[in-house]
């Protein structure tokens, strides 16, 4: 893909809707460095998500979260994959669409429950692993990322890669995205 990104991609969606592995796919197809926000903020503590919760609590993560997205939007193009929590603070959604282009990955509760029950690092879904659990969170986010979102892809049924390849060809069709 011959084009030069010009702001960041923003990533979003519900916890296990495979930000990471798209936008692994993408950052590749556009040759843009990724930024993996979870990993960024599990470097940043010295510690792993899960304990970030249980020993400092939601909010310090979520602050945590702001602060980067903060120096994410004034950086260099980049892909970024954004923990799920990321809209529910509309200052971060100010933030990604101020300085670039919000894509979201939607998926039915059921997919999601298939693709994060065998996982313990995520505390929100900790003690909670089911589908009617999934599905009301799901409600109560889903407008908060429908909001943001300046481009949807649903990844029912789909390869990372075909989703990944279905974003890249949205992105190319409309250069006000780039
Ligand atoms: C969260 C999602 C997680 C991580 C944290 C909180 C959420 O990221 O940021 O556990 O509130 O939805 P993933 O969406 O990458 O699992």
């Amino acid at each position: 893909m011959s084009m030069t990104l010009q702001k960041p991609l923003y990533l979003i969606g519900f916890m296990g809707s495979g930000k990471s592995t798209v936008s692994r796919h993408m950052s590749r197809a556009l040759d843009v460095p990724k930024i993996e926000m979870d990993e960024v903020l599990a470097e940043r503590a010295g510690k792993p998500i899960t304990q970030i919760f249980a020993e400092d609590g939601e909010e310090v993560f979520r602050q945590m979260e702001t602060t980067l997205l903060r120096e994410i939007g004034a950086g260099e193009p980049a892909l970024v994959s954004c923990g799920g929590g990321v809209v529910l603070r509309p200052e971060n959604v100010e933030i990604m669409k101020a300085t670039g282009t919000i894509l979201m990955l939607s998926a039915t509760p059921q997919t999601i429950f298939q693709r994060v029950r065998h996982s313990t690092k995520r505390p929100i879904l900790n003690g909670n692993m089911n589908v009617e659990f999934i599905a009301e969170l799901m409600t109560k986010r889903d407008p908060a990322y429908r909001a943001a979102a300046d481009v949807t892809v649903s990844i029912d049924g789909k390869t990372s890669d075909i989703v990944a390849k279905e974003l890249v060809e949205r992105i190319c069709q409309n250069g006000g995205f780039l």
